[in-house]
């Protein structure tokens, strides 16, 4: 069931999204949060840092697991997405970086690293709460539309939209990684809680196809309809 909440600002939906994640971490310390990086989630990571340093939140006890990482940047690649977890949250917050998990995006054996993630989520018994982002394609993490919706772990061939959106984090289109790693729509479907987060009108016909359109792997996120427990928050702005 999805709980669709549109706001006014940019601001609004970040505290409110915010305070849905620190009340998770409140009721359960030692949760397993699915993490988004992108451009949508960045106010809500300063948010949660902000909380952090009023003392009132503690992540010494949480464990994280991220979506996706591109194929063949390294760690510490300025637009590699375990950089950007970095930068934008784990480095301001007393999270232990031995409990926080990226896919490898340098890994020889792309499948094993895929595989090696799925029992990953499964051995910390599954994501708690799940940030999400929605692509202008629909996607979710990097579950790009097609003829099926994956379960596993797996590497993709990103979407020429896709690409075209990332480029503005890049120097040159030419430089965004064609791949990339991403958790399937069986870990994230498997989350006992969902949070979705859209921005600004670019998004507003892509979320409301993905709240209230057909459930159909053209647009990955629809499947959410099916999930029992998902908060939306839309900002107008
Ligand atoms: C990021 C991710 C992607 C983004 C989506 C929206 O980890 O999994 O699905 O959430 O591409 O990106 P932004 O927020 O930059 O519009």
């Amino acid at each position: 069931m999805i709980h669709y909440q549109v706001v006014d600002t940019y601001e609004e939906l970040c505290r409110l999204g915010a305070d849905l994640i620190a009340t998770q971490i409140k009721n359960k310390p030692n949760a397993v949060l699915g993490l988004a990086t992108g451009s949508s989630p960045v106010g809500i990571y300063q948010n949660l840092i902000a909380l952090y340093q009023a003392g009132k939140l503690d992540f010494s006890k949480i464990t994280s697991v991220n979506l996706d990482e591109y194929v063949g940047l390294s760690a510490d690649h300025p637009q590699s997405y375990r950089y950007f977890m970095q930068k934008n949250l784990f480095d301001h917050v007393n999270i232990d970086p031995a409990k926080t998990f990226v896919p490898n995006g340098l890994a020889t054996d792309v499948d094993a690293e895929c595989s090696a993630y799925d029992r990953r989520i499964e051995t910390l018994g599954g994501i708690d709460l799940q940030l999400l982002g929605i692509g202008l394609d629909g996607h979710i993490g990097f579950n790009e539309p097609g003829d099926r919706f994956i379960e596993e772990t797996h590497p993709v061939l990103l979407h020429p939209s896709t690409i075209q959106a990332n480029a503005r984090f890049f120097e040159s289109i030419e430089e965004v990684p064609r791949s990339a790693i991403t958790m399937g729509i069986g870990s994230i479907m498997r989350a006992r809680k969902i949070l979705l987060i859209a921005n600004g009108p670019a998004k507003k016909e892509i979320i409301e196809k993905a709240v209230s359109g057909p459930v159909t792997p053209l647009v990955q996120a629809s499947i959410l309809q099916q999930h029992p427990d998902v908060t939306v928050i839309y900002s107008k702005l």
